[in-house]
């Protein structure tokens, strides 16, 4: 509307996000701070635990994650898709491999997340449903520190699909064709009930509603 035009939203926008928002999010902060110039963006950076704790000192305006918790009482919204995927090596043998049973992929040395994060606790859960026990051969607290180490040879992990945004064609990482994979996941936004959201608050949501799936899918080189 004519106020958004004259740039007269004006004011400071805390947001506390998970880690692996950090390959989209930004991203999106450029078409975002050009139509509202007058709100300036504050970014702060954890894992899944991390954002129950900046809740909880109600550091920030709005959460971004992709596990509700379940414990606290909060209003969320998703917003955008965030498939996890199972990443190999590009010369490894199970990229030749279609619709590789889950059970195979827990034969291999497995990269995990540290304990804390939510990319983790799905990957567990996964594995427990299916009564499998991963090969956990290293605990590393970065995607990107994973995607070097499976590129090293160190085993397979399962990471959003997102971390590969800005890999292009040529590729170090594969992503396997795994039964039931891509897992389905979403990015959701979330801040505690009965918080009266901010109008800069409010303006981010609607615009992560409006046109955040777009944004992410027309700027990312997905495999
Ligand atoms: P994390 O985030 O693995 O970096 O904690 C992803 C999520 O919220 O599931």
């Amino acid at each position: 509307d004519i106020a958004d035009m004259k740039g007269m939203k004006q004011g400071q926008l805390k947001l506390s996000t998970v880690t692996t928002t950090k390959y989209f999010l930004p991203r999106i902060l450029g078409p975002f701070c050009d139509r509202y110039p007058g709100i300036d963006v504050s970014l702060k950076f954890t894992n899944h635990e991390g954002i129950q704790q900046y809740l909880h000192e109600n550091s920030s305006d709005l959460y971004i994650l992709s596990q509700v918790p379940e414990n606290l009482d909060v209003v969320s919204y998703k917003v955008i898709e965030n498939p996890l995927v199972v990443l190999a090596p590009y010369n490894h043998p199970l990229t030749k491999e279609r619709q590789i049973p889950i059970a195979r992929i827990a034969e291999e040395p497995f990269i995990m997340r540290e304990s804390g994060s939510g990319t983790r606790q799905v990957v567990q859960k996964l594995f427990d449903r299916h009564d499998l026990k991963l090969k956990v051969r290293l605990e590393l607290s970065s995607n990107e520190a994973i995607k070097q180490a499976i590129v090293g040879g160190l085993g397979l992990s399962i990471l959003s699909r997102h971390t590969l945004a800005l890999e292009g064609m040529t590729k170090p990482l594969a992503v396997l064709d795994v039964a039931g994979f891509p897992i389905q996941n979403y990015w959701y936004v979330i801040y505690p009930s009965g918080k009266q959201l901010s109008v800069v608050g409010r303006t981010f949501l609607n615009y992560l509603q409006q046109e955040g799936e777009q944004i992410t899918e027309a700027s990312a080189f997905f495999n």
